[in-house]
């Protein structure tokens, strides 16, 4: 009988501690794979169409041919439930690699079927965090210039993200050429003056699902948003900031790198922002968030 700690690997539901892939896989050898992060609340998924559009538009970016998207919606329902997480905040985990093939740079014929691993796993909100707001520290944004994509070589992100984790940083900003891009796995939007602010889509960051679930709440609640790069000198200039994500949801930033930001404390506009937010996922956080402010 399939029970909690079952996850899905290529076609079959079973035990993640029989779960084996070989050392032959290419995203054990080059990273070279794609990844997707899914929210439940209680077994609702938040804009499932648009991660698996999101994981359409990599395959292609990569040129990995697989083509089952179709099937992933019954998978992660399946390990919902199978893993009893059906009234809880849960995530499933979606990767995609190119398959095992003796390791040679050229990709291998399209024979080789490519690798799918999926799990579900319990993903509860940061309540004090998104509360209280986080501190953030910045580093220079040293990954590829195919940030679009949601690679699993996150090496980058990591090491950064370690880099500021250990001095009690909740997210590491990315600064590319003077430019604030998105953070260690999260997007990152400022206010000044009542107007939303934030990277455009592009190469250098990852079209959040989050982020531009967060633009049209805006959009509905007459917030202006501009969608351009802001510099790293202007950081201070802004009143609010926040990041956005399927871990980080909508959580203030109230320091970075040591200077507070606004009044020290979340800001109005990303208060909004975080009650429409609850109001679409989660069933009762909408009231009792605003209560506690
Ligand atoms: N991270 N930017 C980066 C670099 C990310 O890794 C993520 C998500 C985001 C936010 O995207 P979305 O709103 O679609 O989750 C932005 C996932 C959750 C992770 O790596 O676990």
């Amino acid at each position: 009988m399939l029970q909690p700690n079952t996850v899905y690997l290529n076609g079959q539901f079973i035990s993640n501690d029989r779960a084996s892939i070989s050392p032959d896989d290419r995203g054990f050898y080059f990273a070279d794979g794609i990844y997707e992060v899914v929210k439940f609340y209680k077994n609702n998924p938040f804009c499932f169409d648009e991660h698996i559009t999101r994981l359409g538009n990599n395959l292609r970016e990569v040129k990995i041919g697989f083509n089952h998207l179709d099937k992933l919606a019954d998978v992660c329902r399946a390990l919902i439930n199978i893993n009893q997480l059906t009234a809880q905040y849960a995530g499933v985990y979606i990767q995609i690699t190119r398959g095992v093939a003796p390791r040679t740079h050229r990709f291998p014929s399209e024979t080789v079927k490519p690798t799918i691993y999926a799990r579900a796993f319990s993903m509860p909100p940061y309540l004090k965090e998104m509360k209280e707001g986080v501190l953030v520290i910045s580093r220079e944004d040293i990954r590829w210039l195919k940030c679009n994509v949601k690679s699993i070589g996150l090496l980058a992100n990591t090491l950064l993200f370690e880099d500021v984790a250990a001095e009690g940083a909740f997210e590491c900003l990315f600064i590319r050429n003077g430019f604030v891009t998105e953070a260690s796995h999260s997007n990152i939007m400022a206010v000044k003056e009542n107007t939303v602010y934030t990277h455009p889509d592009s190469n250098l960051v990852l079209p959040g699902i989050t982020k531009a679930a967060v633009i049209n709440i805006c959009r509905k609640n007459k917030i202006p948003v501009i969608e351009e790069p802001i510099a790293a000198s202007a950081i201070y200039d802004f009143d609010e900031w926040f990041v956005t994500g399927t871990g980080s949801e909508i959580t203030p930033v109230i320091q970075i790198n040591g200077r507070s930001i606004g009044k020290g404390k979340p800001g109005s506009i990303t208060r909004i922002l975080q009650s429409e937010f609850f109001k679409i996922t989660y069933e009762s956080l909408a009231n009792d968030f605003s209560l506690s402010f």
